[in-house]
Parts: structure tokens; sequence; C-alpha cells
């Protein structure tokens, strides 16, 4: 039998630290937006499990919705092209939105998405992302909720993919040196 787990060469983040992160986001979160009717927008496919962990350690009303944005393919750099694969149900103006992303590397695709949902007009919008890789950042994005800031390197798991794979790692690891290609 072949394991996932068997491709990971080194656990960043265990499932104990993620939950007691998702918690602390969810308490910091619910008290930000106490008395208000939060509209969570997340970013597919990475951000899945985050959301829906992080969806229900909120106190406040709250609706979900979500968008689909083209970024890297197959491979792990940034295009810097970015494009809605599939845009939200819900109209955004007026509503206090928080966006849910799993991981800031460039920023090209957070300011793209910023921009755009800043377009239509909403009472606030604001952004939580589960991971930062500060080293990388080629655009500057007001973040207002980390989970945690990371070192350079290409992570996998609890909804993050490598080629598609992976995001059903429990926890958020490396990938084992031996499968990582050239380039990252
Ligand atoms: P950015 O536009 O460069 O900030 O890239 C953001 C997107 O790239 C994230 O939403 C992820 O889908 C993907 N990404 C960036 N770094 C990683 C990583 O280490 N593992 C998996 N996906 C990543
Ligand atoms: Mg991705």
């Amino acid at each position: 039998m072949t394991s996932v787990h068997a491709d990971v060469g080194e656990v960043l983040i265990d499932q104990e630290v993620l939950r007691t992160r998702v918690e602390e986001l969810g308490a910091e979160i619910s008290a930000d937006y106490e008395g208000r009717d939060l509209l969570l927008v997340g970013v597919l496919k990475g951000a899945i499990f985050f959301i829906s962990d992080l969806m229900r350690e909120l106190t406040v009303p709250c609706e979900i919705d979500f968008m689909a944005i083209s970024s890297y393919g197959a491979g792990t750099d940034s295009s810097g092209v970015v494009r809605i694969l599939k845009d939200l149900e819900i109209n955004i103006s007026g509503r206090d939105v928080l966006v849910v992303e799993d991981i800031i590397d460039s920023g090209l695709t957070l300011s793209y998405l910023r921009r755009t949902l800043g377009a239509r007009k909403p009472a606030s919008l604001e952004i939580c992302a589960l991971l930062t890789k500060p080293e990388r950042r080629e655009v500057e994005v007001p973040v207002r909720y980390v989970g945690f800031e990371i070192p350079n390197r290409f992570v996998i798991g609890y909804g993050l993919d490598f080629a598609e794979r992976y995001r059903n790692l429990p926890y958020i690891g490396v990938l084992h040196p031996d499968l990582v290609p050239n380039g990252i």
C-alpha cells in the first residue's frame, strides 16, 4: 500500500497546532465582527479545509461563498497571470467581506483579488490567510489575520497541493527532497 504520508519530508505544522491556531483566529474574528453579519469568501481550492474549520469557530452570523482564481497550474512558481475561473454567487455590495486564503506567496493573487472585490463596493474587505511566506513577497497586500509565518519552502497538506496532490494530508508539511523537482 502506498501512502501520501511517505512523500512528506518533514511536518512543519501538525494537526494539534493547526487546530489551536484556527480556534484563536476564530475567536479573534468573532470579537472583531461582533454585531455584524460576515461574508466569508473562500479561495478555491487550497482554502477548503481552513475555511470550513474556521467557520465552525465563528460565533457571529456568517455566510460563505467561493471564488476560483487561476494561479500556478501544475507547477510551483507564480506566473503573475491571475484570472477568475469561478466568480461569487452572492452580491458583496455593502457587505462585510473576509477573504480566506490558504497561503500568501508573491502576493499577486490577493492583490488582484483585493482590487477586484474592492471595486464591488463592500462595506469592508479584509483578508485572512492561514500561511504567509514574507520572503517571497513581490507586492504588499494588507492582511488582517495570519495563521503562521513560514520560511521560503514549498508546503503541502491541509488543502495545499503540489500538482493537485497532497491536499488530503491533515497537517502542513514539505515534500520529500527526492520528489522536489528542480526549481523549488
Ligand atoms: P501568490 O499569488 O504568489 O501569493 O500565490 C498564492 C497561491 O499560490 C496560493 O493560493 C497557493 O495556491 C499557491 N502557493 C503558493 N505557495 C505555495 C506552497 O508553498 N504550496 C502550495 N501552494 C502554494
Ligand atoms: Mg494552489
